[in-house]
């Protein structure tokens, strides 16, 4: 997605670790995040719309589905290079699952306004988790990165 595409998630760009694969999955689960917003957004201009939930809740799938993915790779990585908080930072995944995994429980029967505090929700976690917690294991990770690329 360019740049000037993201109205509602328009932090992303600002924040890279120079770690490639990780720097990757937060843009996809940025260009997700405003894909549902847009989405959304849509929806509401057809405000009687009957069934909206059905054409949101795929969107809805697919960003818990790329979350998972994405923090199963964070965790198996912060636990290759021994990073020491990583049971606070598991915990903290974990707590974002259960919130979205809730929200599709029952989201055939959700008001479009629940949906749009989720994905304000969402995307303001998401920017705290990358900007404070994502970023305090940078450095263990560079640093373990660069020993690699030494033979150390
Ligand atoms: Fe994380
Ligand atoms: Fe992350």
């Amino acid at each position: 997605m360019a740049e000037t595409e993201r109205r509602f998630v328009d932090w992303v760009g600002k924040i890279k670790f120079g770690i490639p694969f990780i720097d990757k999955q937060h843009l996809e689960l940025c260009d997700l995040c405003e894909e549902l917003y847009q989405g959304i957004a849509q929806q509401r201009s057809y405000a009687s719309s009957q069934g909206w939930q059905s054409s949101l809740s795929d969107e809805m799938r697919k960003l818990f589905e790329s979350l998972r993915n994405h923090f199963a790779t964070e965790e198996k990585l912060l636990a290759t290079v021994g990073y020491e908080h990583l049971a606070e930072h598991k915990q903290s995944h974990r707590h974002c699952l259960t919130q979205i995994a809730d929200l599709l429980k029952d989201f055939d029967k959700s008001g479009m306004q629940t949906v749009l505090d989720f994905v304000k929700f969402f995307n303001n976690w998401l920017y705290q988790h990358i900007t404070f917690e994502d970023r305090m294991y940078v450095k263990t990770v560079l640093e373990y990165m660069h020993r690699q690329t030494q033979g150390e």
